[in-house]
């Protein structure tokens, strides 16, 4: 099956394999994002999703893609159980409520939590006659988005698989890629993009809190070239060199950043009394040690890019599994998108 996160400066994608037990990663591809204005078109779309398979060389037919953080949202609720289908419907007719904004055009989706077990806090005994509640997470996408995907897939000559909101991508691929720490520590998944960065607090397995803060590497790069009187191709070449000149710059504009994502953990660390233990950051951004660092002063929390292909069985052409330590935090949304639907 292929993944592709379809990101705003850089397309992720994966192709992903079945075997027994195991799911491999036989090949990857990164691609400029297509250039447009506002939103793409369906021929545009369909073009760049025929570009990405040919990339991976693919002879599969099944394709997930991911809608962005300006076209999607992820929301954990409770619901009473019954059918998927209703559950739908109930979102659909109460957004405002259960997704806190008001929706009109988005389509809906739900997926039913499994259970886990707290010893600490027992859910209550259940009363006669009252139906328990089952944790839920409610997916919102643009309805356009979604009929758009279906179409450009076919005109690409493929099938839409599932439509996938970015924000859960690093989540699934944490959730395998580090099991232990996903079910029993509160952690932050941080994804530094290119407009914006996405924070994700996971307690002891569940989302806690989610924020998207419109601070991304594009900025990070127009203030650089700024404050240092050159180009942006200059600032980005400086940037990703890591000359240790740039340091103080650089240094400048990842405080601010860096302070978002704090008072993102103090809101939940307030409201649960309970220390958020790590960040994780995916996204090119994470590449950048010197980055880590500041964000690492700054949070006063350990700060570490990871690995979302531990758990898969690599079997990839040579050239790409040399190149795995650098590419794979990037890679973090396509795979977990992948999960999505796997
Ligand atoms: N080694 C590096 N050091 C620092 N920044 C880097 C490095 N490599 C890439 N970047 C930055 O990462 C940004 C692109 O990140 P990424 O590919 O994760 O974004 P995207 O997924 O396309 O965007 P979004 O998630 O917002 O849709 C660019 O701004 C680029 O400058
Ligand atoms: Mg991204």
């Amino acid at each position: 099956m292929m993944a592709v996160d379809l990101g705003n400066r850089t397309t992720k994608a994966v192709l992903l394999e079945r075997r027994g037990e195991l799911l491999a990663l036989t090949r990857y591809a990164l691609l400029d994002a297509p250039v447009f204005e506002k939103k793409i078109s369906v021929d545009l779309l369909a073009d760049h999703l025929y570009s990405v398979a040919k990339a991976l060389g693919s002879e599969a037919k099944f394709i997930t893609a991911t809608a962005g953080i300006a076209d999607s949202l992820i929301r954990q609720i409770e619901l009473p159980q019954m059918p998927l289908d209703e559950m739908r419907h109930i979102l659909k007719m109460n957004h405002k409520n259960y997704m806190q904004q008001d929706l009109p055009n988005y389509a809906f989706d739900c997926y039913v939590l499994p259970p886990r077990l707290d010893t600490k806090n027992p859910p209550p005994a259940r009363e006669i006659g009252v139906a328990a509640k089952i944790k839920v997470l409610a997916a919102a996408a643009k309805q356009q988005l979604v009929d758009d995907f279906v179409q450009a897939a076919k005109i690409a000559g493929l099938t839409a698989d599932g439509l996938v909101p970015t924000l859960l991508g690093p989540i699934n691929a944490f959730e395998r890629a580090m099991p232990e720490i996903f079910a029993k520590e509160a952690v932050a998944l941080v994804d530094i993009g290119f407009h914006n960065t996405s924070v994700c607090v996971l307690d002891n397995g569940e989302l806690a809190t989610n924020r998207t803060i419109s601070i991304g590497g594009d900025q990070i790069t127009s203030s650089l070239a700024e404050e240092m009187r050159i180009s942006y191709a200059e600032a980005e070449g400086i940037k990703v060199g890591m000359a240790p000149e740039i340091e103080p710059s650089l240094l400048m504009q990842i405080t601010p950043l860096g302070r978002e994502i704090r008072a993102s953990l103090d809101f939940f660390e307030h409201q649960n009394d309970r220390p958020v233990s790590q960040v994780f950051v995916s996204g090119a951004t994470a590449r950048s040690e010197m980055i880590l660092q500041m964000l690492n002063s700054e949070i006063m929390i350990e700060c570490k890019s990871w690995n979302p292909t531990g758990f898969l069985q690599l079997a990839l052409p040579g050239q790409q599994t040399v190149e795995m330590d650098q590419v794979g935090p990037q890679l973090a949304v396509a795979i977990g998108a992948a999960l999505a639907v796997y």
